[in-house]
């Protein structure tokens, strides 16, 4: 059984894949409470959404206002209204499944060559944090094929795609894709992979791609898959094959003071001509710092702990025919 979810929706302004100056019934926004702390909702006339900062009633708090408005909730906190982007999505959608983030994302869409037009095929959808993406990178007249074999999964993020107003430009199919492909051949000119048996869906991609060929991804948690991945890759006439993986560091910017040892005055030193060599810098009152024995600076420090293995990208390149 196939479904086909392909809903155009030009109407309203607000899209993932272009910007909109003015909140609109039906638009989903990104409510910001804090770092780390935010949600998406749906902007419905006459509804409301609870916050620990009190409620936010959408027809006098979101209808009409500029994306990005600081807005008051009903307890006096108040948050800001955000305009949904694909990397905001990412750490904001309901996982469905395990799902890939920017920095992966990142790397995938500049090694694919996404751009403007590009046409690409994917599988398996998932929750569509990846497709986001790849749906911004293409638009306005590119198309994302992708391929989910689990039903209810392929119809909710075809529904997201429609409320996200990136229906036109992407087709969602109902089916297993190594067993029967991405549905179109001949078309493609980078095709995604994240599923647990990539190697046996590689005769697959190596249908979807255009005769002048293109550029196949494949991401897999295990080592073990990567081998598989890149024999088949090999027996079926892929170049440029490469394996990688991308860690991110994230920096913490912070003031650090640093004590200065003493080593007593200097030869000839006396009261009057004793240099004060390291100034208490602007920001640090002179009564925290009486002697100058110390030292204040502002300093990016790497993490103590940060976020390990994701997953091995493997990239590789299908010739011309
Ligand atoms: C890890 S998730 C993909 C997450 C996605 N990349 C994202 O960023 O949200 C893998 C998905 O592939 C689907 N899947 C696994 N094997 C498949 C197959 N042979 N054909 C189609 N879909 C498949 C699973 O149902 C699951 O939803």
């Amino acid at each position: 059984m196939q479904f086909i979810f392909n809903k155009v929706n030009h109407n309203c302004p607000m899209s993932f894949v272009e910007y909109s100056e003015l909140i609109q019934e039906g638009d989903v926004v990104i409510i910001f409470l804090g770092h780390d702390s935010m949600m998406p909702i749906k902007v419905e006339s006459g509804a409301q959404t609870q916050t620990r900062y009190g409620a936010i009633r959408h027809s006098t708090d979101l209808i009409g206002r500029r994306f990005g408005s600081k807005v008051t909730c009903s307890k006096g906190g108040w948050v800001y209204v955000l305009h949904p982007t694909p990397e905001l999505w990412t750490v904001n959608l309901p996982h469905r499944t395990q799902i890939l983030y920017t920095t992966d994302i990142a790397n995938i869409t500049l090694m694919l060559d996404l751009k403007p037009g590009s046409v690409v095929c994917e599988s398996g959808t998932g929750s569509g944090s990846l497709s986001h993406a790849i749906l911004r990178t293409i638009a306005p007249n590119g198309h994302l094929h992708t391929v989910e074999f689990h039903a209810q999964r392929a119809e909710k993020a075809a529904q997201e795609f429609s409320d996200h107003k990136v229906g036109h430009l992407v087709t969602v199919r109902n089916q297993d894709v190594c067993k029967d492909g991405f549905g179109v051949v001949g078309i493609a000119d980078a095709v995604f992979l994240d599923i647990p048996s990539p190697w046996e869906a590689i005769i697959h991609a190596k249908k979807a791609f255009k005769p002048r060929g293109g550029r196949l991804c494949s991401f897999s948690p295990c080592i073990e898959q990567v081998q598989r991945t890149c024999e088949s890759l090999l027996d079926h006439g892929f170049k440029e094959i490469c394996t990688l993986e991308v860690l991110q560091r994230v920096h913490d910017v912070r003031s650090v003071t640093l004590s200065l040892p003493d080593f007593g005055p200097e030869e000839g030193e006396t009261d009057s001509t004793k240099i004060t060599s390291d100034p208490a810098p602007e920001d640090v009152p002179p009564a925290a710092n009486p002697s100058y024995s110390s030292v204040t600076c502002k300093t990016a420090t790497p993490p103590r702990e940060m976020a390990g293995h994701t997953g091995y990208l493997t990239f590789a390149t299908k010739p011309r025919d």
